[in-house]
């Protein structure tokens, strides 16, 4: 390892801010957390920073939908998205969003820079436009019958069915998602970076970044299929930034969003007054930047990103790290399934570091995708974390506080009362663990974490066959046998030191834990991996649990959305008593604790109030016939319980998304259904 540490910045690709995060994002985060805290364990100087994607048009419609401004959507989420990564162990120094002013700056002086070298150009295009909306449509906001396979109710850029891609302008008879109607086409200025300029620029870049093959693969078909010029407007009504000198054109989302991860580094520089922006992205600068991203979004990182950043006279990316996707048992995460988990699900039912461990155990450089098998999943962290690893710990330590203080075998003199013996040979299973040291770092470094985990764990197998052998409890029985039992269990506590380290970049917390309880504060660091403790060990107390298989499933119950359900008939007679329901179709009833983040009166209605609920990440429009007996002041901040999967239904004021429970005859008379305070926003109710 080189003396001078490495100075490094390190980014996730930033999560849309109209959404949740879930376990696809943490897919990637985990990865880049891994690798950043290992860089850090080697005693480089690691940054890593992140950022909610804040603009674009689905934001602009879901701040609509929710009565909010895009601005507040974006808090909310932010919060949200900083909270489960947080809650993850997620190690970001600065976790921002596109829509800040250091952002709109730097988006300002690359568009500028890129223009005055010539490389913007302008020209009209015809593009599908929704009169009622007043907006121009992007595809994924129409949608038609695919013109190859006759398929109805597909998207405007491609065919579900038969897979095949085309313009919005080939769908047989095209509808805008927004209002309904059928859009028709209408022309428009834009503004292009023009991508081919850069051509040979790129080809030279991507032979000196650090690319994967397949990447490098990738970017060759690319070249052979040749740079077409990137459309970088939007026409108003747009959330973003608006384009100096374009009065009603916007920067499209995918402009700005790189930049963001310049602009939460800005901002970081401030927090930070050591930092120097200019140090990690001059032109010149000779620190590392490294982008970890999934393998959609290789076009804009491996061609646009460097071509944009180089065409504005600032530094490119060190090497761009793509990942596959995430599959949840095989197969793609499916709302209907219960395998579209949100992170905050996982959380509530179980710990973030068996998730982190699996996902370790299963990633490696390339880009295949990753199948999260969740008996695997529950096997896999039973065995290798509670089975093996923590084993060492838990078979030996009360040995050494029952009977040596806690304090290691240790001393040269106490070392020769057993020289001699066969048991010498065996005590070199330290040596042997450290002997694999700059294979696992090695390992770490070029992102292959699953022979990284192999390796340790053949190491923990070796520890656990070491204390199998010379069975630490029967040497206890004897008196004669003390000062081995000392130095055997030492050493198997020292091996479980060395692993811990090891496994640190991915155990963060239980790393933190076995530190106290070793009582090495301070020295869980890749340096300190050949220094035998000298402090005695305190009382073992267990460090990780098995994983609860009934808590997995009940993740995947609370995961489970039933789409198939539709908005409830009550029937036309109304009789005093409604028809029998069967257990079953009400068991379908998603019933969910929710915060009301937001409630106001509507202009116009008598007796509806508008409630923004907060579902644990993901935010709800419910219009609730509660006015009577409510104001809002009193519902803001409050819990409640909603029906979560209730189709949405559009009224006359919008889209609602659910429905609150309330109970009373009417007027004043209703009350809202409330949870215990310490119920958490997002959880079943049964
Ligand atoms: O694909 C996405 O989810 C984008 N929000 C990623 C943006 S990454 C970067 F460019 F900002
Ligand atoms: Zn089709």
């Amino acid at each position: 390892m080189s003396t001078k540490p490495r100075q490094i910045l390190v980014t996730s690709a930033l999560p849309y801010a109209n959404g949740p995060i879930h376990l696809g994002h943490m897919l990637e985060y985990i990865q880049t957390d891994i690798w950043v805290r290992f860089q850090r364990l080697r005693g480089n100087d690691c940054i890593f920073v992140c950022a909610d994607d804040a603009h674009g048009t689905p934001v602009m419609l879901k701040a609509r939908e929710l009565g909010i401004t895009p601005e507040e959507l974006v808090a909310r989420t932010g919060e949200n998205h900083r909270r489960d990564f947080n809650d993850f162990h997620i190690s970001v120094d600065n976790y921002y969003t596109t829509h800040s002013p250091e952002n709109r700056e730097l988006a300002t002086l690359i568009y500028k820079r890129l223009k005055a070298a010539g490389y913007i150009a302008v020209r009209s295009i015809r593009q599908f436009y929704d009169e009622q909306a007043k907006m121009f449509l992007p595809d994924r906001f129409i949608k038609g019958t695919c013109p190859r396979c006759g398929t109805p109710d597909q998207y405007g850029d491609a065919c579900e069915n038969c897979g095949s891609t085309y313009s919005p302008a080939d769908l047989v008879n095209p509808v805008s998602v927004i209002s309904g109607t059928r859009p028709v086409e209408k022309e428009s200025e834009h503004y292009f970076f023009k991508l081919g300029d850069f051509t040979d620029f790129l080809k030279g870049w991507m032979t000196t970044s650090n690319l994967h093959p397949a990447v490098r693969a990738k970017l060759d078909e690319w070249f052979q299929m040749g740079l077409q010029d990137w459309d970088i407007s939007r026409d108003a009504p747009y959330f973003g930034f608006e384009i100096p000198d374009a009065p009603g054109k916007y920067f499209y989302v995918w402009l700005d969003a790189p930049i963001g991860y310049m602009a939460s580094f800005k901002n970081l520089c401030t927090k930070r007054k050591h930092l120097k922006f200019d140090d990690y992205w001059g032109k010149d600068s000779q620190r590392e930047l490294y982008h970890f991203i999934g393998k959609d979004i290789t076009y804009f990182h491996t061609l646009f990103w460097p071509a944009m950043l180089s065409g504005a006279d600032f530094r490119t990316p060190t090497a761009v790290y793509a990942h596959g996707f995430l599959t949840v048992n095989g197969q793609k995460m499916s709302k209907s399934r219960g395998t579209f988990i949100q992170a905050r699900a996982y959380l509530d039912h179980l710990n973030p570091e068996y998730l982190r461990y699996y996902f370790a155990a299963k990633l490696g450089a390339g880009v295949d995708d990753i199948d999260l098998n969740l008996d695997d999943f529950t096997q896999r962290v039973n065995s290798d974390l509670v089975g093996k690893l923590v084993n060492i710990a838990s078979r030996c330590a009360g040995f050494l506080t029952k009977n040596f203080q806690g304090r290691l075998f240790s001393t040269q003199e106490e070392w020769k009362t057993i020289s001699g013996t066969s048991i010498d040979a065996d005590l070199g299973i330290e040596m042997v663990l450290l002997g694999s040291d700059d294979t696992i770092a090695e390992y770490y470094e070029k992102r292959e974490y699953a022979a990284a985990i192999r390796e340790i764990m053949r190491l923990t197998d070796l520890v656990n066959q070491f204390i199998d052998k010379y069975k630490p409890w029967e040497l206890a029985k004897q008196k004669e046998n003390k000062e081995i039992l000392h130095r055997i269990c030492s050493a198997a506590i020292n091996a479980f030191r060395i692993l811990t380290i090891y496994l640190a970049p991915v155990l963060p917390s239980f790393a933190v834990e076995a530190e106290k309880f070793l009582n090495t504060e301070g020295k869980l660091t890749w340096n300190h991996l050949a220094e035998y403790p000298t402090n005695p060990i305190h009382e073992y107390k267990p460090l990780m649990t098995r994983v609860d298989p009934a808590k997995t499933k009940a993740m995947v119950e609370a995961s489970k959305e039933n789409l198939e359900i539709s908005s409830p008939k009550v029937a036309a007679n109304m009789e005093p008593i409604f028809p029998e329901v069967s257990y079953d179709d009400f068991a379908k009833l998603d019933l969910r604790i929710a915060r009301i983040v937001k409630a106001e009166h509507i202009k116009g209605a008598e007796k509806l109030l508008r409630l923004t609920l907060d579902l644990g990440g993901e935010m709800r429009n419910v219009f609730a016939g509660i006015k009577s007996a409510y104001a809002p002041e009193q519902l803001q901040g409050k819990l409640t319980v909603m029906v979560a999967n209730l189709a949405p239904r559009r009224m006359k004021f919008g889209v609602s998304e659910g429905m609150v429970l309330a109970a009373g005859p009417g007027g004043k008379d209703i009350w809202l259904l409330e949870p215990h305070p310490g119920a958490q926003p997002g959880m079943r109710v049964k």
